[in-house]
């Protein structure tokens, strides 16, 4: 499964990239509007520092300006994966801007439906937003696993992104079912790697080997 951090702050994309294991990164204009700065130099930055997919939304709402703006954004960098909502002038660009090649992320993904709209109009991405659905007592894992179901079926060149995870369980679910990619915050990315027991291991094995060099250097007395 891949990984992607779903942030736009470049202090918390960089640390993480350093660990090799950063596949590629989800921003959305409430990320963006978190960070100081100019929205499309932050998007440049992000796709210097990891080299993958890197998802910037439009915020178009009609098809025209969807797919002006998608153009635009594929331009500034051969890493912007153009990031759009499902809904029915979103699926109309999606269709343009996929024939000319640009990749697609479908957005505020919510229902198996949707999911097999957005991959028809050639998506090449589809993110259902798991935790949003959770926060609403609806479960959130049960879309992910609806969707790969029904894309195993057929032969669509699109990837399931799980997003909106809130928890290390919810990375552990999606592996389980086969999605292709999560994206998580970076708070929820440094849970992956803790473990109090590696860490009590990791003291018990230093104590021990201070041990030996304190008895190795009483022998050498
Ligand atoms: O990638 C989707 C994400 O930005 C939404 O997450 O936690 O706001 O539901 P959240």
């Amino acid at each position: 499964m891949k990984i992607f951090l779903d942030t736009a702050n470049l202090d918390e994309i960089r640390e993480a990239a350093a660990l090799g294991v950063v596949d590629g990164i989800t921003t959305n204009p409430s990320l963006l509007a978190k960070e100081t700065g100019d929205p499309e130099a932050i998007l440049v930055e992000i796709c210097e520092t990891v080299d993958g997919p890197i998802s910037g939304e439009v915020v178009a709402t009609e098809a025209d300006g969807m797919i002006k703006e998608g153009r635009h954004l594929a331009s500034l960098h051969e890493n912007v994966v153009v990031k759009i909502p499902c809904i029915t002038e979103g699926l109309k660009a999606t269709k343009i801007l996929s024939g000319e090649g640009k990749r697609v992320n479908m957005t505020l993904v919510f229902s198996p439906t949707q999911a097999l709209l957005a991959a028809k109009s050639g998506a090449r991405y589809v993110s259902p937003f798991l935790g949003r659905l959770d926060d609403i007592a609806a479960p959130g894992m049960d879309l992910v696993a609806d969707i790969i179901q029904i894309f195993d079926h057929y032969d669509f060149d699109c990837e399931v992104l799980a997003a909106s995870l809130r928890h290390p369980l919810h990375v552990v679910e999606a592996a389980r079912m086969g999605a292709d990619i999560a994206t998580m915050p970076k708070s929820v990315f440094d849970k992956l790697l803790k473990h109090p027991l590696t860490d009590i291991g990791l003291k018990r094995f230093l104590d021990d080997w201070e041990k030996v060099k304190a008895q190795l250097a009483a022998k050498a007395v």
